[in-house]
């Protein structure tokens, strides 16, 4: 079964494989560009040490599918890349492989053009429409500067990596603040073991991090604007529900929805611990500067809290600034002793209200 696997796997190139040097040095810088490609990297991606895409226009309905590269293997961006229009789960780009790199040249721009899908609903209904970038199963690799602009709904998809660095990302999705641009989420990570963002700059329209699962991952130097906040979860009711330490530091979040938010589903079991929020400076947070809650079921919040997923050793340490003044400084609802050890320090927030519906808040924190 593995063999056939294997085999059915490498069929499209095989021939290439046998006969291509193997030693990384030997294989050769390859260009791509324009409307054909998207389909010639497919082909011959295999015998590229080097990728650069130039101004390439990936077609509609299709990926710029740049998985399964050899180890090794740079990838460079090169002016703009569009892609076509069609109704489609996406993703618009995939890249997979170990000892990658990834990075946007100066001025290189990769453009969704998400008015095109943009309906107010997002991944909620509406037109079908595609993710943007799949990072999946990328090993001890490194995506930098690049540059996305207008995605139809979520940007990155993290999943399966081990040591992926993510260095100066742009996500700038500000047009789609006023024309229906919804669930734009920047980065969301599962069943990752390091992963570590660093100084990315983010306008969009949902969580600006997302953790529903991993481990070891580091948000550091990031600006946040115009989405939904740091967040960790939803955590639970999916195949893996742990996240165990997490770092997000040093960062600013504004004109956001929250600012630092953990959520965990209701009814659901998993954990949540070691988690960090150090050094956040917020300002213009419209609904809630803190919120830490055990209760959402699909998607909202039910306002009865569950123990199946306990907070533990949790620090919040220097989350200062302020909030919109209809909005909530800090918001703590959790179930009877599922949230444990936590440490609360450095934490300023003015301008909103206080709540009064806080439950089970653990000793040290306050509401
Ligand atoms: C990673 O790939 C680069 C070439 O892009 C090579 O120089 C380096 O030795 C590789 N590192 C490892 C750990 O394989
Ligand atoms: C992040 O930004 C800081 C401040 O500008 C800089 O010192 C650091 O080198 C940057 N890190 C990366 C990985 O780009
Ligand atoms: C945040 O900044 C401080 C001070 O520059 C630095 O010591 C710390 O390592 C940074 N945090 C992360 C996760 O990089
Ligand atoms: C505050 O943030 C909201 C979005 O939550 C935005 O609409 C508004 O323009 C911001 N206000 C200022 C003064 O930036
Ligand atoms: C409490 O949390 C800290 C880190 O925040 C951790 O080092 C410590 O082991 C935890 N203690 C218990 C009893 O879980």
């Amino acid at each position: 079964m593995r063999s056939f696997i294997g085999l059915a796997g490498l069929a499209v190139c095989s021939s290439v494989v046998l006969a291509a040097p193997t030693s990384m040095e030997s294989r050769a810088s390859c260009a791509f560009s324009g409307p054909t490609g998207a389909a010639s990297v497919l082909k011959t991606k295999t015998q590229c040490s080097t990728i650069v895409l130039s101004n390439v226009a990936v077609p509609a309905g299709t990926t710029l599918d740049l998985t399964g590269l050899n180890e090794g293997t740079n990838v460079i961006f090169e002016g703009t890349t569009t892609f076509g229009y069609t109704e489609w789960l996406g993703p618009l780009v995939s890249v997979s492989g170990t000892n990658i790199t990834v990075e946007g040249a100066s001025g290189a721009v990769l453009n969704g053009d998400g008015s095109r899908w943009w309906d107010g609903k997002g991944s909620n209904g509406g037109k079908k429409k595609p993710k943007f970038f799949a990072a999946h199963d990328l090993k001890s690799s490194t995506i930098s500067s690049l540059k996305i602009t207008n995605s139809p709904v979520q940007v990155f998809s993290i999943d399966g990596a081990e040591t992926l660095n993510l260095e100066s990302i742009t996500i700038d999705n500000l047009a789609g603040d006023t024309t229906g641009a919804h669930n734009t989420d920047a980065f969301d990570i599962g069943d990752s073991d390091g992963v570590t963002i660093t100084n990315a700059t983010v306008q969009n329209q949902d969580d600006c991090l997302a953790v529903n699962s991993g481990t070891n991952i580091i948000f550091t130097g990031g600006t946040c604007s115009g989405g939904h906040g740091l967040s960790i979860g939803s955590v639970g009711g999916r195949s893996d529900n742990t996240v165990n330490t997490v770092h997000i530091e040093n960062s600013t979040i504004k004109n956001s929805q929250n600012g630092v938010r953990i959520k965990t589903v209701s009814g659901a079991t998993g954990s949540v611990s070691g988690v960090t929020y150090r050094d956040i400076t917020l300002e213009n947070i419209s609904n809630y500067g803190i919120v830490i809650e055990q209760d959402y079921e699909n998607g909202s919040p039910t306002g009865k809290p569950t123990t199946g997923v306990p907070i533990t050793d949790l620090t919040i340490d220097g989350v200062t600034g302020s909030v919109a003044n209809d909005a909530t400084d800090v918001y703590i609802l959790c179930g009877k002793g599922s949230c444990s050890n936590w440490t609360w320090e450095g934490v300023s927030l003015t301008g909103g209200k206080k709540s009064s519906k806080c439950e089970n808040i653990p000793t040290g924190a306050s509401c």
